[in-house]
């Protein structure tokens, strides 16, 4: 078997094909990306949010050495009006200390030795209360790995801060606030960062899982959802309201906390501000996608002659993305700290929306942007590729109004994957791009990551029709699952690829810019030689999906001098870091090559191994 390359046969270009996917699912931003370590720390949760949740959820009572408190939640004296709950901890004895505890997210608070923490708490007091609040970071069994108090001297509320430091390594340790004295104290806002975020941003992202993130070098990233954007009421005011951006900004005291759809209470710490600074940390575009002022889960609509705040959001993200400081929204930019613009091209409509409402709704925010912002990229919506007419409705539509690319959302079989290779084929040049938004095969195998792979090799072989491509869900907290297969598995100290990862990886590390013709003979079946080749850096990425199980050779034709892979070898597994026994994919790198000097042969070897590999060739 043999694939040959055509390196003067040149096809479309790649444009920024290959990026990522983020939506708070599985706890992907609060207990995720997002680095706040306390759970509930503005006591908002709520069983909107899920039936089990509380205002005390994640906190308990401390009392020690025949102390005695009364914790309560009260809403008449409010840090701001969305932030109305805070705690209030009423001393009954003072025993050795009352107080409260945070048991964050997973095991608990994951503390490294030897780093920084930065607590802050908004707190005051009734006048009878006049002792230190001692805080510590504690091991369950109450070993202190940190130590530090504040005093709390004002009846109105008031901001303390103190930096902690990490005496040792613990992953399951918990915040506690403890105080004597006789009285009332009341909290709100309690915080707790590792200085060390990713790029030191105060607030900012977890550092291991962004420099996952930042290691793919995705061309662009995808931002806040997913079903979370058209998901709830239409009252911008509601708990459960549709996703607002506006919402997102600024101090975190007076962002409101949100009912995430998936379960869950949303801080939206991790807001828009946060989302764009990331995109230019990692060096990706960013594509918001913003509600079409339709919910199709609940089939609600806003009335067309209401429809104009929600069109004027999306107007308004755009300023706040890219306007400079005299406009409204690109000076608040500058007041958060980033009077450059954000650089946005991409904006998305709706999400997986399907129903008339929502095609209704669509020309007239595609026709405010273009009007106002023509080189803005419009992106409109399909829906889930099982949905049929309603499928062919989206398509219709982009077509209709111009949209620059139409979202496809699917997830499959890894046989679905391998059997559409050709899908996109027959797609037209000048009709709207595709956006595959959200794709995923039923699985995080390595056969599942191989299908994948070779589906990828279509997509890029059809980059006249394909614009944009993001796997999808992203990230799992692995003890809080919403969804399954996702890319990347963490707790609160571990991340883990899945092969599913590594084929991302592959694919955006050699990002091309244009394709090359690539022609497969002999193999036993047709997906055995999904390949395509791009220029760029220059890169063939091969996906074996065949029973048999291949011996790479590579001649040098120059020199002679042939270099012999085993298809699994393990001095070529690039995969060291991932624990023993894991279903890994082995990738092959073959380094450094002059690659227009080698023919590349693929030796059929009859084995009972694994059932393929990737490869990917080039500099
Ligand atoms: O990726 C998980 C969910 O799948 C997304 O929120 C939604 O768009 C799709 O149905």
């Amino acid at each position: 078997a043999a694939l040959t390359i055509h390196p003067r046969r040149r096809g479309a270009e790649l444009g920024d094909m290959f990026g990522i996917f983020f939506e708070d699912i599985n706890h992907a931003a609060d207990g995720g990306l997002y680095a706040e370590l306390v759970q509930n720390r503005s006591f908002e949760f709520d069983p909107i949010d899920h039936r089990e949740y509380h205002a005390l959820t994640a906190w308990e009572t401390v009392e020690r050495g025949g102390g005695k408190a009364a914790v309560t939640i009260e809403t008449s004296h409010p840090l701001n009006e969305r932030n109305p709950h805070y705690a209030v901890i009423e001393i009954l004895a003072e025993g050795a200390g009352v107080g409260i505890l945070n048991q964050g997210f997973n095991s608990g608070i994951s503390l490294t030795k030897g780093e920084s923490y930065l607590f802050s708490v908004y707190a005051r007091r009734d006048n009878s209360f006049n002792e230190p609040l001692v805080l510590t970071l504690e091991s369950h069994e109450g070993v202190v790995h940190a130590e530090a108090s504040i005093t709390v001297d004002s009846a109105e509320w008031r901001k303390y801060e103190v930096r902690l430091t990490a005496q040792d390594t613990d992953v399951s340790s918990r915040l506690v606030l403890v105080t004597t004295g006789s009285g009332k104290l009341y909290l709100d806002m309690v915080s707790l960062f590792p200085e060390a975020t990713f790029r030191g941003r105060p607030g900012g992202m977890r550092k291991d899982i962004s420099e996952w993130l930042a290691a793919l070098k995705p061309k662009f990233m995808r931002f806040p959802g997913g079903c979370l954007i058209h998901d709830g009421s239409l009252n911008p005011d509601a708990r459960d309201s549709l996703y607002h951006w506006k919402n997102t900004l600024g101090d975190v005291a007076q962002r409101p906390s949100r009912r995430n759809n998936w379960s869950y209470n949303q801080t939206l710490g991790l807001g828009y501000y946060e989302y764009f600074q990331f995109c230019e940390d990692i060096g990706a575009k960013p594509l918001p996608v913003l509600p079409g002022g339709y919910n199709p889960h609940r089939n609600q609509a806003v009335p067309l002659d209401e429809l104009e705040p929600w069109i004027q959001d999306a107007l308004d993200l755009i300023e706040f993305a890219n306007g400079d400081s005299s406009t409204p929204w690109g000076s608040k930019r500058a007041e958060l700290g980033h009077p450059e613009p954000f650089g946005l091209e991409y904006v998305g409509i709706g999400n997986e929306e399907v129903g008339e409402p929502f095609f209704e709704r669509y020309p007239y925010f595609h026709r405010a942007i273009k009007e106002r912002y023509p080189d803005i990229k419009v992106i409109n919506s399909s829906g889930p590729f099982a949905a049929g007419s309603e499928y062919d409705r989206g398509w219709n539509s982009a077509k209709g109004h111009g949209s620059d690319l139409v979202d496809e959302h699917y997830y499959q079989s890894p046989e679905w994957f391998l059997a559409n290779y050709h899908r996109y084929d027959n797609f037209k040049a000048d009709e709207p791009k595709v956006f595959l938004g959200e794709f995923a095969s039923w699985g995080n195998s390595y056969y599942n990551a191989l299908a994948e792979a070779a589906y990828m090799t279509g997509l890029e072989r059809n980059a006249h029709a394909v614009g944009l491509v993001c796997y999808a869900p992203m990230l799992c907290n692995a003890d809080y699952v919403n969804w399954k297969p996702d890319m990347i598995w963490f707790n609160n100290h571990q991340v883990y690829g899945t092969p599913n990862y590594y084929v991302q990886k592959l694919f955006m590390n050699h990002h091309g810019d244009q394709l090359l013709a690539v022609e497969g003979s002999g193999f036993s079946a047709p997906q055995a030689a999904a390949a395509s080749a791009i220029i760029g850096p220059i890169v063939l990425t091969a996906s074996n999906t065949a029973a048999e199980f291949y011996d790479i050779e590579l001649l040098n034709r120059v020199t002679g001098e042939k270099r012999t892979f085993s298809g699994l070898s393990p001095e070529v597994n690039t995969m060291k870091d991932l624990p023993e026994g894991s279903n890994i994919p082995r990738v092959l790198e073959l380094g450094e090559t002059g690659w227009e000097h080698y023919t590349l042969s693929l030796k059929a070897r009859r084995t009972a191994g694994p059932k393929g590999f990737i490869i990917e060739f080039g500099r």
